[in-house]
């Protein structure tokens, strides 16, 4: 089958199945065309949350679908390639969390969604790269375990007088972009203005115009008056970039910002999916129910 005929067949199933296709802004372009909806983590939680549809497609990785059955349990939700996984959510589990949490016994938690369902269940409340200043800011408790991402620990303990305990995961893609690349880039273009994601290390966002989720970049390049300009992260979100600002020019600030795990969807497994409703995610009921907590915690506080 060729491009336009898996595109046809998916909106036929689709159709036929009631299925709903929600893609991450990081999919691959021919992905980003054909799901029903495109955003950050957040957007696509709350779109999973709110969803009529009988099934979620999730075209993103295996977190992401994850937070998608836990605030919709009662809808099928398949993942196109469980493969594709985050590895910073693999960088904490349940075992380690409840480690610290007796090491710091008046901290509250506060875990970054790109976590298992496990790690979501042993905390208090979950943030995304969107809102997580707006959450620590929102908890009573001085002192927080912030997981696991500690470059998203690190942007918000800059800002906020809390007590900030970081656990040491990181980004792969993310991480791997280096202070240098930024200098050279405004060597290069010095009029641009460089937006990256709070997943990049500090010496990066210390020199950053503007730092936010993807959905906030977005946001930030269709209101900015500039021709040019420099985009720190990953390299999928160019796609939407382009075609809704066709006068602009965008350019990737690093070569390093490539996650192969979410280029592991393809439109012939979108189409296996919905054919062989696969994979299905399933999460043991008690896990689901503190994870949802903590999850719709988060969305409470950001509406
Ligand atoms: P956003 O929530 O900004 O879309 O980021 C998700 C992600 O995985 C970043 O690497
Ligand atoms: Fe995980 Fe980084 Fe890929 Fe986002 S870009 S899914 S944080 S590895």
């Amino acid at each position: 089958m060729n491009e336009e005929e898996l595109r046809e067949q998916i909106n036929i199933l689709k159709k036929e199945k009631n299925a709903v296709l929600l893609g991450h802004n990081y999919q691959p372009g021919n992905i980003q065309d054909i799901s029903d909806y495109v955003g950050d983590s957040l957007g696509l939680s709350k779109q999973a949350a709110q969803t009529e549809a009988e099934i979620i497609v999730f075209c993103g990785v295996k977190f992401m679908a994850e937070s998608a059955k836990i605030l919709s349990p009662n809808k099928t939700v398949l993942l196109p390639e469980i493969e594709a996984t985050c590895p910073m959510a693999e960088m904490i589990d349940a075992h380690g969390l409840r480690k610290k949490k007796k090491e710091y016994p008046e901290a509250a938690v506060v875990t970054y969604v790109n976590s298992t369902a496990e790690v979501k269940a042993e905390s208090d409340i979950c943030c995304t790269s969107s809102n997580a200043l707006e959450v620590v800011e929102s908890i009573s408790e001085e002192q927080i375990i912030f997981a696991p991402d500690q470059n998203l620990g690190n942007y918000v303990a800059a800002q906020t007088d809390k007590e900030i305990i970081l656990w040491d995961g990181y980004c792969s893609t993310h991480h791997r972009v280096k202070p240098e690349e930024i200098r050279e880039v405004k060597k290069k273009h010095p009029e641009a203005p460089i937006l990256v994601h709070p997943e990049c290390v500090s010496g990066v966002v210390e020199q950053a115009d503007y730092v936010g989720s993807t959905a906030g970049i977005l946001e930030y390049a269709h209101s900015s008056k500039a021709d040019k300009i420099i985009i720190g992260t990953e390299q999928g979100l160019i796609h939407r970039l382009k075609k809704e600002n066709p006068d602009k020019k965008f350019y990737v600030l690093s070569p390093a910002l490539i996650c192969p795990n979410m280029k592991k969807i393809s439109l012939k497994k979108v189409l296996n999916s919905l054919e062989n409703f696969e994979t299905e995610i399933e999460i043991p009921e008690d896990i689901r129910i503190k994870a949802e907590q903590a999850l719709n915690r988060m969305l409470e506080v950001t509406g």
